[in-house]
């Protein structure tokens, strides 16, 4: 390559900002905009590596790619490839990190993803779709056992109720049904049977034939410790997760990964990004599909990226220009782990403007790197503009080390009503 890229990085979050600061370590990355970014990804943001320019941008999509003329759009959330954002970009002779319009629909519609699942015989939770309020009654009452109730489209990962009862299942779905609850997106609900066993999730970067599987990783989605409480974008994440060993690892990829590519290719619509896929492993072993994401997790990417050697700007321009090299990047024989700090409020209406103190001191401990969220930078001082705010992660040789490090990186930051959960990686650590 005669010239380092510039790619501009699409989003606001800890993901963006994780990607941001990966890619600037990438040989083949000089500069990275991040739009509309945080107070993380502002130029005079600290920490970046020497000879390397990170700044956010304001504006459109198209508009900064064709103004800066970058020579790749990474897209971090799910809404912009849902509505097409990569078609739009190739339209225009951009090379773009993510999925088409059509193949994104394996998020934007959870009764696409299942109808899919079933032509392509993947291990999933049998399901059906309701569409018609007064059809809700005897659809619920068709599974022996309450079914998990899920809005077809985007909510923001408040669309799926674990019912208790039969009778609360009815109420929810109809909720969604008369759009009272999310509008169009509960224009058709998915009723399924409810799964047993523990959740890890796991992404692969692809061009629509050739992939990379990264490090398998586990979120932590509930606000409160012992996962009490109501759910969030997420808490804490870390990577590898034990729970999937490498037998179970190679199960994912030969009767999930493998059949979904394929499915995708065969159907025209071949997936190119990073495909997430939800899991749920059975106390057997066996993993079982729960739901695919179209575009990398928050908070699991600020986990990923200490957890993978090589060139990911290679390797995410690779897979939008259909040339994936396979060992662009692979596992590093490395344990991350991130505790987001939230602010108070949050998962409700947090409060903002508090401002932020101790972010130096911890990002100057040792394997400790903070990625912003909701922060922004005001004459020099960062405050509080968002539910998550901070994603305090570290890497070491094992979990427990890099679980230690998050820690201390914790402890050094303070802003009023910051909360966080100490429990992250305590299920793993204990086995
Ligand atoms: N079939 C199921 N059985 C048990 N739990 C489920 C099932 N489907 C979803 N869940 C629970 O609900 C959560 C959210 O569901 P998911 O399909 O991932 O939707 P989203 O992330 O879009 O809200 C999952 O992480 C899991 O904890
Ligand atoms: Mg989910």
């Amino acid at each position: 390559m005669e010239r380092r890229r510039r790619v501009l990085v699409v989003g606001s979050g800890g993901r963006e900002h994780a990607i941001a600061l990966r890619l600037l370590e990438s040989e083949s990355v000089g500069e990275v905009l991040v739009a509309p970014g945080n107070a993380g990804t502002a130029t005079d943001a600290p920490g970046l590596p020497t000879g390397k320019l990170l700044r956010s941008v304001a504006g459109g999509t198209l508009e900064i790619a064709q103004r800066e003329m970058v020579d790749l759009v990474v897209v971090g959330p799910e809404a912009p490839l849902v509505g097409g954002v990569v078609d739009e970009l190739e339209a225009a002779g951009i090379p773009a990190f993510g999925p088409s319009r059509a193949a994104a629909r394996l998020e934007g519609s959870k009764a696409f993803m299942k109808a899919f699942a079933a032509r392509h015989g993947l291990p999933t939770a049998r399901h059906r779709v309701v569409t018609d309020p007064g059809a809700v009654d005897a659809a619920v009452r068709a599974f022996a056992e309450p079914p998990v109730v899920k809005a077809d489209g985007l909510c923001a990962g408040k669309g799926v109720v674990v019912a208790g009862t039969h009778e609360e299942a009815i109420v929810v779905a109809t909720a969604m049904l008369t759009g009272e609850a999310f509008g169009a997106a509960g224009e058709r609900v998915i009723l399924e049977e409810r799964l047993v066993g523990q959740e890890a999730s796991v992404h692969v970067i692809t061009d629509g034939e050739r992939f990379v599987v990264l490090p398998p990783a586990q979120d932590h989605k509930r606000v409160g410790e012992g996962d009490q409480g109501p759910n969030t974008g997420g808490m804490g994440a870390y990577a590898p997760a034990p729970l999937v060993t490498e037998a179970i690892a190679a199960r994912i990829e030969r009767s999930i990964v493998v059949p979904t590519l394929e499915g995708m290719r065969e159907e025209g619509t071949p997936f190119r990004g990073v495909l997430y896929a939800g899991l749920m492993i059975t106390e057997s072993g066996a993993p079982l599909l729960l739901e695919y994401n179209v575009r990398f997790g928050d908070p699991e990417t600020q986990v990923l990226m200490s957890t993978i050697d090589g060139d990911l700007g290679e390797a995410l321009a690779g897979a939008a220009q259909r040339s994936l090299s396979p060992d662009a990047i692979r596992p590093a024989s490395k344990h991350a782990l991130v505790v987001v700090l939230a602010a108070s409020g949050y998962p409700g209406s947090p409060r903002t403007g508090d401002e932020i103190h101790g972010l130096e001191v911890a990002a100057a401990l040792p394997d400790v790197q903070v990625f912003h969220a909701g922060t922004r930078r005001v004459e020099g001082r960062v405050l509080t503009a968002g539910g998550r705010i901070l994603g305090v992660t570290a890497s070491g040789a094992t979990l427990r080390a890099a679980r230690d490090a998050a820690y201390r990186g914790v402890g050094a930051i303070q802003f009023a009503g910051a909360h966080h959960r100490r429990d992250i990686g305590r299920r793993a650590l204990e086995k």
